[in-house]
């Protein structure tokens, strides 16, 4: 059995270190004993979900290729040092069944595989399913990857020990689909285990306009404000430095969604924080004393409600609360 938190802090060590912020994987020191196994991918054996669709411009979003580098960035970085943190404080220790739904190109898929647990990661891109095949045949974890969707998912009641949802739950803009993932994710947890689930700050785009000045361009702020009043962002010109159709969720109705899937919320925490806005944010992560000051700083108000909502992303943390009902 493998001590994640080991691998987290090492994971901590390899970003200290890169540019680009390269996860354990990543890392020779993690990949030596891995190197002389076989790649041990089980191949996809899921068909896509009848009566889900993920919409045309989500679909077009993503087959652009940009989340194998989503953290190559600093903000990125932060992301992931934080939410493996969080993955090594709240999940159970391995080995244990995680199912990972919309795991994107699998890099917490790969990274807990790697940590000696049994996982499953589902995502309604096929690009995404192949990148995660292929990065695990390389790097030697095994898990299984195929397509699915969080609406409708095909595995039966009590099945796994604790249910990831770092994404689906951010693009599904209506409530009643937003319910029926989280519902499903209780459905499949054993009781008491737990979903954990990534959201978008309601605020992500005002401040990311803010810090990167795109306030000024024509349009912008009216287009932050709808994203304010309603939490619905769109694009609908499709412009490439923009955002897909999502949902940025307001931390008060946080609450309610859970409720409303039966799903008791435990805690609610900003995974970045306010560190994200900081104009310095590499120069700060590539010196070990400064990053690890940073994160402890950002552990101080990770759970103050009047601060939570200034972080870009936000972790919900909840147990199923309903009986099953049948897979
Ligand atoms: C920003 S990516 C995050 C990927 C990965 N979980 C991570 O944190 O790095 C959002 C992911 O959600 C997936 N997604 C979107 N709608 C979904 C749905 N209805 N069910 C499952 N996954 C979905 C996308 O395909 C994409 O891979």
């Amino acid at each position: 059995m493998k001590d994640l938190r080991h691998i987290a802090s090492a994971s901590i060590e390899m970003a200290a270190r890169s540019k680009y912020g390269r996860a354990s994987w990543e890392d020779p020191s993690h990949r030596r004993d891995r190197l002389t196994e076989k790649a041990k991918v089980r191949p996809a054996c899921g068909d896509y979900y009848r009566g889900t669709k993920t919409p045309d411009e989500i679909t077009e979003y993503y087959l652009r290729g940009g989340e194998q580098t989503r953290f190559h960035n600093a903000q990125g970085q932060l992301e992931a040092l934080r939410t493996q943190e969080l993955l090594a404080r709240f999940l159970p220790p391995p080995p244990a069944d995680i199912l990972d739904v919309g795991g994107g190109p699998g890099y917490y898929a790969r990274w807990l595989a790697t940590g000696g647990y049994r996982v499953t990661m589902i995502d309604p891109i096929p690009l995404h399913v192949e990148q995660a095949h292929e990065a695990a045949g390389r790097e030697g974890p095994e898990m299984i990857a195929r397509l699915g969707d969080a609406r409708r998912l095909e595995f039966p009641d009590r099945s796994m020990d604790a249910v990831l949802e770092f994404g689906p739950l951010y693009h599904l803009p209506a409530q009643e689909d937003r319910v029926r993932a989280l519902s499903e994710a209780g459905r499949v947890t054993k009781p008491g285990g737990p979903i954990l689930v990534a959201l978008i700050s309601r605020f992500a785009s005002l401040l990311d306009g803010l810090r990167l000045g795109f306030i000024d361009r024509p349009g912008a702020l009216a287009a932050i404000a709808a994203d304010l009043r309603t939490g619905e962002h769109r694009n609908p010109d499709r412009h490439p430095a923009m955002f897909t159709t999502a949902y940025f969720h307001h931390p008060d109705e946080i609450a309610n969604d859970f409720e409303s899937a039966g799903v008791t919320l435990d805690h609610l925490i900003a995974i970045e924080g306010p560190a994200w806005l900081f104009s310095d944010l590499q120069v700060r992560l590539d010196d070990p004393d400064r990053r690890n000051r940073l994160l402890e700083a950002v552990r101080l108000v990770e759970a103050e409600p009047r601060m939570v909502g200034v972080s870009a992303h936000l972790m919900a943390i909840g147990r199923s609360s309903v009986r099953a009902t049948g897979a």
